[in-house]
This record gives C-alpha cells, sequence and structure tokens, in this order.
C-alpha cells in the first residue's frame, strides 16, 4: 500500500510522531513536510499530521486538508492540552467535519500532547492581557504544560507506530458489510498490557468503526475505555 505521511512542525513534536505513524505503515510510506508534499492523488491513503494552532489545524496543514477530496484518510495531531480533553475532542470532530465535506474517509485519528514553546507562553501572557485565562499561570495551567514539557514521550511514540501499523490492518480496506451488533465485535488497538492504564495520559487514539449502516463512528480512547468497564467491550 501506498501512504503518504503529510506533516507540519513548527517545535519538532508532530514531526516526531508523524516518523513514527509513517514507520508503523511501512516501506510504502511517504513521510514529507506538508509544505512540499505531492498531490494525493497518486496514495492509497494519506495522513496528515499537524499541531493545534488556535482551536484547529496549524494553517498549512488545513490547506492541505481542505484540498483533499474523495481520499482514505487519517489524521494525527499534537497539542498543549491534554489529548483526552473537550479540547481536544472538538479538534478531532471538526477535522473530522472537514475531511467528510471532502467526501473522504477518515479510518482514524493520533493525538499526543505536545512541549510547548516557552516563548509562545510568554507571548501569550503579553498579547492577552492579565485577565484573559491563557495568560494567567494557575496551578491547574502549570500542571498543563509540565505534563505537556514531557510529550511526546516514547510511549507515545510507540502507540504512534502502532497506529500505523493498525491502519495497513484495519477492516476499513475491506468492502462494506454490515457486521455484527456493536456488543459482539471485537475491538483492536488499545489493549494495554500488564495492568497498564489503558489510556494514557500523553495520547490517545480514535478508532474508526462502522454502525450497521456503513456510517463510520468514531470512539474515542475514553468512550472505548468507558463501554470497556461496563462490559460492553472485550479486552483484547
Ligand atoms: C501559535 C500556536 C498556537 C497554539 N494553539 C494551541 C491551541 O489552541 N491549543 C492547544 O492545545 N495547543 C496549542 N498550541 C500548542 C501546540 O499545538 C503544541 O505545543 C504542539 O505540540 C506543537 O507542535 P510542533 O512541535 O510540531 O510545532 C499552540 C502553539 C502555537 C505555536
Amino acid at each position: 500500500m501506498k501512504s503518504l505521511v503529510a506533516y507540519s512542525s513548527l517545535t519538532g513534536n508532530t514531526k516526531a510522531v508523524a516518523e513514527a505513524v509513517a514507520k508503523g505503515l511501512g516501506e510504502g510510506a511517504s513521510l514529507v513536510p506538508v509544505k512540499e508534499a505531492p498531490a494525493p492523488e497518486g496514495f492509497d491513503l494519506v495522513v496528515v499530521g499537524f499541531y493545534v494552532d488556535k482551536g484547529k489545524a496549524d494553517a498549512d496543514s488545513l490547506r492541505y486538508l481542505e484540498g483533499l477530496k474523495g481520499r482514505k484518510a487519517a489524521f494525527l495531531f499534537t497539542l498543549g492540552a491534554y489529548p483526552d480533553s473537550p479540547h481536544a475532542d472538538k479538534v478531532e470532530e471538526g477535522t473530522r467535519e472537514l475531511l467528510a465535506k471532502g467526501g473522504n474517509e477518515v479510518l482514524g485519528c493520533f493525538r499526543s500532547q505536545g512541549k510547548v514553546d516557552p516563548g509562545l507562553i510568554e507571548v501569550m501572557k503579553k498579547k492577552l492581557g492579565p485577565d484573559h485565562p491563557h495568560a494567567q499561570m494557575t496551578e491547574e495551567r502549570k500542571a498543563l504544560l509540565e505534563e505537556a514539557s514531557k510529550h511526546p514521550d516514547s510511549e507515545d511514540i510507540k502507540r504512534a507506530e502502532e497506529f500505523g501499523v493498525g491502519l495497513l490492518s484495519r477492516d476499513a480496506w475491506k468492502p462494506l458489510r454490515p457486521g455484527p451488533p456493536p456488543g459482539n465485535r471485537p475491538q483492536t488497538g488499545l489493549g494495554a498490557p500488564g495492568g497498564a492504564r489503558a489510556v494514557p495520559r500523553g495520547a490517545t487514539e480514535s478508532l474508526c468503526r462502522r454502525r450497521r449502516d456503513g456510517e463510520p463512528v468514531p470512539q474515542t480512547a475514553r468512550r472505548i475505555e468507558r463501554r470497556r468497564r461496563n462490559g460492553a467491550l472485550r479486552r483484547t
């Protein structure tokens, strides 16, 4: 399978995650900065990697995402906020909507927290004024930035590579047909061996599953974990 991983990265976080996804995708993967990315038509799968800039994909990646039409696609992003936060959910939802609008089929999404450039933190403090929530160094915000400063870590990179491997073997490559009811379907991709946290703080993956009518359903790691706890899904 010929795949393209086109990424945008200012300080290296997204680049590192994109490299890992490309590694997982194997020999057929081309890894290129999104600004130099070729036309997507020659690829079976296009993966776009972006950093979050003011709640959405950075401008270069956004342009590329907008240009994707009728492709099999996946995306990854890094952000300062927690990857399982509502903020990250919104980024994923917005990107999925954009891709769906272009008639693309989204095979999955991978998120990782990424260290925030200290220069940016200073600029925000000056620019936004003391009353703005992003300018205030609350304990909560300190903890967030402290956690972000550790990512992407080796666990995030490992999971990103697994995400790439998973894209190769994903059911999405097979022709669509109605499957068994959701409760009976095995879930793949997020099993954490040895009692480790099934949903890591640093990185989460959404799997694209299908409803019986064939519509893809994004499953965030948190939702998957909740369903597992409720006994609706078996751990694999
Ligand atoms: C201009 C700018 C805007 C940003 N906006 C957001 C944001 O809205 N939400 C967020 O969680 N992180 C935001 N960040 C943090 C980055 O998304 C995060 O640090 C990312 O991992 C950087 O990736 P990179 O190293 O590939 O450039 C922003 C960073 C920059 C430079």
